[in-house]
């Protein structure tokens, strides 16, 4: 039996979302630039995304460059754009073959408008496609992005246009707004910490940490993370007996 069969398909999380971490460090364990390993991480992208959607996994979020990112040495931000520039070039024709639906979270303004163009022709050209929607997070924050979203409530409130807020409602103004939590979360190298990531939509999501440097990861890995998601008993503040 393969880790794969092991999968229960009728129990699979609707949304899976990866902190993609140690890029840099699997080249410097290797004598390389930090670069290098982002270079060697597109290729998981391309696997995690593939296995994701031959699976039939709803929504799939990465976590591919934070606000705080933007702190990083220039020339670690410029070859970063750099790549991702090319990548969606070259991925394009590759998620309009496969249906796959590609969304972009994050602070949009703050983007090289090369990348930013570029993105917004890939999603429309996507948005039809009913197969996996691919969330890609790009200078996000939570933080930023709870507070733009308190920021458009109390305009929003200030108009007359809301009279009421709660949780329901807040979430509409997230950047997920038409987006399900995430069920299960991962974090690749070895580090136990969120990194501002999607604070308000993982309340109950599961937590999942691996060792493996972003570079590594492969299908096996998401297998992994999964069949552990599926032998756990999510109880969301019931008893045991409660969610029998
Ligand atoms: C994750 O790898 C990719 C980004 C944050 C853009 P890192 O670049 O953080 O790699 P490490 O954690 O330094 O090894
Ligand atoms: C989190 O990784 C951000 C991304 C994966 C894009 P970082 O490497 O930036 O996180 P910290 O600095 O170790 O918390
Ligand atoms: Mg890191």
């Amino acid at each position: 039996m393969t880790l794969k069969d092991k999968i229960i398909t009728s129990k699979l999380p609707k949304h899976v979302a990866v902190i993609m971490d140690g890029n840099g460090r699997w080249a410097k364990e290797r004598g390389y630039e930090r670069i290098f390993g982002h270079q060697n991480g597109v290729k998981a992208v391309k696997n995690t995304v593939e296995a994701a959607a031959e699976l039939g996994i709803g929504y799939l979020t990465l976590f591919a460059f934070s606000k705080e990112n933007w702190c990083r040495p220039r020339s670690e931000i410029d070859a970063l754009m750099d790549l991702m520039a090319s990548t969606i070039n070259s991925e394009t024709e590759t998620l309009i073959k496969n249906n796959i639906r590609l969304i972009i979270i994050g602070d949009l303004n703050s983007l090289p408008d090369k990348i930013v163009s570029k993105l917004r022709e890939v999603t429309e050209a996507t948005k039809n496609n009913t197969g996996l929607k691919l969330v890609i997070a790009l200078s996000y924050s939570a933080r930023w992005e709870i507070t733009e979203a308190a920021g458009k409530i109390a305009e929003d409130y200030k108009t007359g246009k809301i009279k009421e807020v709660d949780e329901k409602l807040f979430c509409k103004y997230l950047s997920t707004a038409e987006i399900p939590d995430p069920e299960l979360l991962i974090r690749t190298s070895g580090e136990y910490r969120l990194s501002n990531f999607l604070l308000w939509q993982i309340a109950y999501a599961e937590l999942f940490f691996t060792k493996t440097l972003w570079p590594d990861f492969s299908k096996e890995d998401l297998y992994q993370a999964i069949i552990n998601f599926q032998n756990r008993e999510r109880r969301f503040g019931k008893t045991s007996e409660q969610t029998d």
